[in-house]
């Protein structure tokens, strides 16, 4: 079972070179990532991307940068390019920020962060905070975190697009509590990107947002793609079904990741990842054939069986 390439087409999924290689395990792993189109300009991105929540966020000494510099070089290596982080993350945005530069990698990658505090001065002050910790004099996207604030800072990232700082403009969430507030704000509002939590075991986000989403031609951000390893609970000691092989996927965060970004209108998912080995292991989702929806639904079955 596998996604037709006319299907592939209208999801606005690039059909690179993996899509037309033979199904072994092996040649799954190699060739360009599946990229998807942001909506609103038709740019491709790689379906898998990386978060920095939690790992990124304490981060004083060598000792822990030196593993985080690694999973960026192999993050860049393997072709991946959508980076998200957040004012809100601790050390993250300068983490970021000195390695990107340090490893010379700023113009492959696309940065996103976000606004996350009330008021307008704050706002500014938060913004300009965030180009000197990434280093950058342009970051790709930059969200309202949270709906905190929305239309205050929602003006100022429009000028900031207008004048070429900022690239795309979106919101985000992770709660079901503002889901109802967020699709007003879709509804009434012009936006590039959503990013919502969105996980096998945590479907809600599916039911309107995502659709909505599709409407209104805004690219889609998959946040907490494992339920900050509630998945990996789930699933705990159990073996992989076998049908896993027919869409190319061979470990659990594959099984997880894939579910979430064959979806047609998820743009990309962003593991929280600072291990190479979870890079490798992550980026490979995107890769080889993806779910159908008959198949999509056969997963959601199984998630709730276990
Ligand atoms: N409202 C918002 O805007 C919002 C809210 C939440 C998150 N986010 C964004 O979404 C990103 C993702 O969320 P998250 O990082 O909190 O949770 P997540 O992606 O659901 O889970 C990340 C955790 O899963 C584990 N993991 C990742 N890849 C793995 C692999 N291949 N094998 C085994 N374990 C693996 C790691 O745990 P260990 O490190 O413990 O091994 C990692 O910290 C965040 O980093 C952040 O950028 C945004």
């Amino acid at each position: 079972m596998q996604l037709s390439r006319r299907e592939l087409l209208k999801a606005g999924i690039g059909v690179g070179a993996s899509l037309f290689l033979p199904s072994t395990n092996l040649l799954a792993q190699a060739g360009p990532l599946i990229q998807k189109k942001i909506p609103s300009t038709g740019e491709s991105l790689p379906i898998v991307g990386l978060g920095t929540a939690r790992r990124y966020e304490a981060v004083t000494t060598e000792a822990e940068r030196a593993p985080l510099r690694e999973t960026l070089r192999e993050f860049k290596a393997l072709g991946g390019k959508v980076i998200d982080s957040s004012p809100t993350y601790g050390t993250a945005e300068q983490v970021v920020g000195d390695l990107v530069s340090e490893l010379k990698i700023r113009d492959s990658l696309f940065i996103a962060t976000k606004v996350s505090i009330s008021g307008r001065d704050a706002g500014l002050k938060q913004l300009e905070q965030s180009f000197k910790r990434l280093q950058t004099p342009k970051i790709d996207l930059i969200a309202v975190h949270n709906l905190r604030d929305t239309q205050t800072h929602l003006r100022t990232l429009r000028e900031w697009q207008q004048q070429g700082r900022i690239r795309y403009v979106g919101i985000t969430t992770s709660f079901d509590n503002q889901y109802r507030d967020f699709e007003q704000t879709m509804k009434a509002e012009k936006l590039d990107f959503i990013q919502v939590d969105h996980a096998l075991d945590n479907r809600d986000a599916g039911e309107r947002i995502i659709p909505l989403a599709a409407d209104r031609g805004m690219a889609v951000m998959i946040n907490l793609p494992f339920g900050r390893g509630r998945l990996f609970n789930a699933v705990q000691g159990k073996k992989l079904p076998e049908w896993a092989g027919e869409f190319d996927c061979k470990t659990w965060p594959q099984f997880f990741l894939k579910y979430l970004v064959s979806h047609p209108a998820v743009t990309c998912a962003i593991p929280g990842m600072a291990k190479t080995e979870y890079v490798r292991d992550n980026l490979a989702a995107a890769r080889g054939r993806l779910p159908d929806a008959a198949m999509r639904r056969r997963m959601e079955n199984f998630i709730d069986g276990v």
